[in-house]
């Protein structure tokens, strides 16, 4: 493997445990705020230094992603350890500059992450959350491209990275609370079932317009041997193995676990950790995918 290889392996890595770190500040606090008091009452600390640890996982990945990208962009991939490099990029690239603002972000995640305070701040730290996802539209393909094409594709993309966050940041509350007393258990599921179709919605929307802009409507036979592609296409397999599951817990458990609590948690748990896994695999493929050149860019 080649240092460039290495590289290349360190940065997809680092961007697949900064989206899941930013997926969780963004959309725990925004389930437990959904849950309501009762279905999160009494665990206020353990959120809150969960929360801290996705802050600090967030940043330390952040680093790590603009080390790498220092490395690619010099063509040294020993600048990826060199201060100096790291902070030429940081100073004199536009991609710098959105990661200066998105340091800051997650900064201020920190400081909300190390006070301790009560349910009224889980809105405070959903925002932060979202900001931290919704803003890595700028440090993506979203941002290659110029005017109205070039507002569309980066809304588009933050759009995208927010609804996100949201779901699978969702996931491990769902988790943890399915491990708990049922009727929280199926409290905090039914609320989620009340956004959950929402989210798949902007997710399909605005992945069709980043595909659009992305893979383009070439002839299918030229498209199936871009790697990208590829990619994308096993992303969308995983995605439709996650909404069937998510179909099940909406149309099936949910009413399940109201009801026979003890027959139907374990079916609950197992189907929300599968769900949980394939979402971790989409966020590996898109690590990978983001740094891929997509076809329309030949
Ligand atoms: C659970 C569902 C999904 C998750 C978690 C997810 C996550 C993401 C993330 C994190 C990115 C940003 C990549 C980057 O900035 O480098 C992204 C980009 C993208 N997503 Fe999704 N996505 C989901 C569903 C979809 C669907 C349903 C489609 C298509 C209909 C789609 C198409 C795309 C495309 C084309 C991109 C652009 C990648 C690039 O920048 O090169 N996604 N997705």
């Amino acid at each position: 493997m080649t240092g460039a290889d290495s590289l290349q392996a360190a940065l997809i890595a680092a961007r697949c445990v900064h989206f899941a770190a930013v997926s969780v500040m963004a959309g725990a606090p925004a389930m437990a705020r959904l849950a309501g008091p009762g279905a999160t009452d009494g665990d206020g600390d353990g959120r809150r230094v969960g929360w801290l640890v996705a802050a600090v996982v967030a940043l330390a990945s952040g680093a790590a992603w603009v080390a790498a990208e220092a490395g690619q962009m010099s063509g040294d991939p020993a600048d990826a350890l060199r201060p100096s490099a790291i902070g030429d990029v940081l100073a004199h690239t536009s991609v710098g500059h959105v990661w200066i603002v998105r340091f800051a972000v997650l900064m201020v995640g920190l400081a909300l992450g190390l006070w301790p305070q009560g349910r009224r701040w889980l809105s405070a730290r959903a925002a932060v959350g979202l900001a931290a996802a919704a803003s890595l539209a700028w440090a993506g393909h979203g941002a290659a491209d110029e005017g109205v094409r070039g507002w569309i594709h980066v809304l588009a993309d933050a759009a995208h990275l927010a609804a996100a966050g949201l779901w699978l940041g969702a996931l491990p509350v769902l988790l943890v609370l399915a491990f708990g007393p049922p009727p929280r258990a199926a409290r905090a599921l039914a609320a989620f079932s009340g956004v959950g179709p929402a989210l798949v919605a902007v997710l399909v929307a605005t992945g069709l317009v980043n595909g659009w802009l992305l893979v383009g409507w070439g002839p299918l036979a030229a498209l199936a041997g871009s790697p990208y592609v590829r990619l994308l296409a096993i992303k969308l397999v995983l995605f439709a193995g996650m909404l069937a599951l998510a179909a099940l817990n909406r149309l099936r458990l949910t009413a399940a676990v109201a009801r026979e609590a003890e027959a139907a948690l374990p079916a609950l748990r197992a189907s929300l950790a599968i769900e949980t896994a394939l979402g971790l695999a989409v966020l590996a493929v898109v690590a990978a995918l983001g740094v891929t050149a997509p076809p329309t860019s030949f």
